[in-house]
């Protein structure tokens, strides 16, 4: 049924298609008759998929990966979907447009996307006015936080505990991001020095809390294997709980789309299937590397790339491409075979 759908959503716009689609299954899931049938139709529960990871109880390993409901808005309707967590963001303090359109573009003959969104949200205020409305009790959510654009690097500290601060009551957990590509500068933060002090001063902010949320970084798949070191001695020596492996990449050698369609399209993280591998190879230099759990992401399309994910060794995993090229059967699917 999802191919049929697909088939006409393939035909909008990315963007576009995208907020159909969420419009649509936002409406249905308010009508019970519709949330009982896309409960029946795609949640998969079983206490077995139990896992507690970071001090947290997950109903199963599947999450959705942040970008795919940014501003908190579609919890509801995507709980209905089977995942076991849904991180939403990435959230900046203040509300922001992101790049000009259009900026998402299906690669269909890799099974992927290209997106140069840019941190489009609503700001954290709004975020939390969302999040206020979820109804659905046993979903985990977490908070993936950012910068803002006109935020110069040497303030983004401040634009990471301010989100920190003001989520704190309404996420499960956390996460940083300083992996997207698509803010000018950002990767830079991923450097030693800067990354250090943006943990630390998370680290500081939640021991003056009661509950201890987990804090994880979500990294890029790009990093030179020098960045990859300085990472695992942050990752061993602050009070971080775990990592995200990976964010899209900026590498487009293995692709098979037409050189030329590619760069008409331009900048951009890229997503999906081409991801799978080198996503992997990050993830099983840094299990290597550290017993602190890691979340692993990037190119999961079927049941046997998730079982390859958690065999090298992610103790989590999430899905965004490939839940738009095959569906929401995709983690049914995933759970089945776990
Ligand atoms: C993303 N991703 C992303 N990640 C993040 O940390 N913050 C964000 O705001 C976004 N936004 C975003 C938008 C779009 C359109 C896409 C496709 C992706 C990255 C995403 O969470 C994930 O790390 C990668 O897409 C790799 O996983 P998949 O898509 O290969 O399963």
């Amino acid at each position: 049924m999802y191919k049929i759908l697909r088939t006409l959503l393939f035909l909008l716009d990315a963007e576009k298609a995208h907020g159909v689609t969420m419009k649509m299954l936002s409406t249905a899931s308010k009508i019970s008759v519709f949330r009982f049938l896309i409960k029946k139709l795609y949640a998969f529960d079983s206490n077995v998929l139990h896992k507690k990871v970071f001090g947290i109880e997950f109903k199963n390993q599947i999450g959705l990966a942040a970008g795919f409901d940014k501003n908190a808005e579609y919890i509801d309707a995507l709980a209905l979907l089977g995942f076991g967590f849904i991180e939403i963001g990435t959230v900046t303090p203040k509300p922001q447009d992101g790049n000009p359109t259009p900026r998402l573009f299906r690669l269909k003959k890799d099974e992927a996307i290209i997106n140069r969104m840019g941190f489009n949200n609503k700001g954290v205020d709004a975020v939390i006015q969302n999040l206020k409305g979820v109804k659905t009790k046993d979903i985990i959510i977490g908070g993936n936080i950012g910068k803002n654009k006109n935020t110069p690097n040497e303030n983004a500290i401040h634009d990471y505990t301010f989100c920190f601060e003001r989520l704190y009551p309404y996420v499960h957990y956390f996460v940083i991001n300083v992996s997207s590509p698509n803010t000018p500068g950002l990767r830079e933060l991923q450097e030693k020095k800067p990354l250090t002090e943006i943990i630390n001063s998370l680290v500081t902010l939640r021991k003056k809390k009661q509950e201890q949320k987990p804090i994880l970084l979500k990294i890029a798949p790009d990093l030179t294997v020098e960045q990859m070191n300085d990472i695992v001695e942050i990752v061993n020596e602050t009070q971080l709980d775990g990592l995200i492996v990976s964010n899209t990449t900026l590498d487009r050698t293995m692709l098979t789309t037409n050189e030329t369609e590619v760069n008409t399209i331009g900048a951009g993280g890229l997503s999906g299937k081409p991801l799978l591998q080198k996503s992997n190879e990050v993830l099983k230099y840094f299990r290597q590397k550290t017993n602190k759990p890691i979340i692993g992401v990037g190119g999961i399309h079927s049941s046997q790339d998730a079982q390859d994910k958690i065999n090298n060794g992610a103790d989590l995993i999430q899905l965004y491409t490939g839940f738009i090229y095959e569906g929401p059967g995709l983690v049914k699917g995933i759970l089945r075979g776990l």
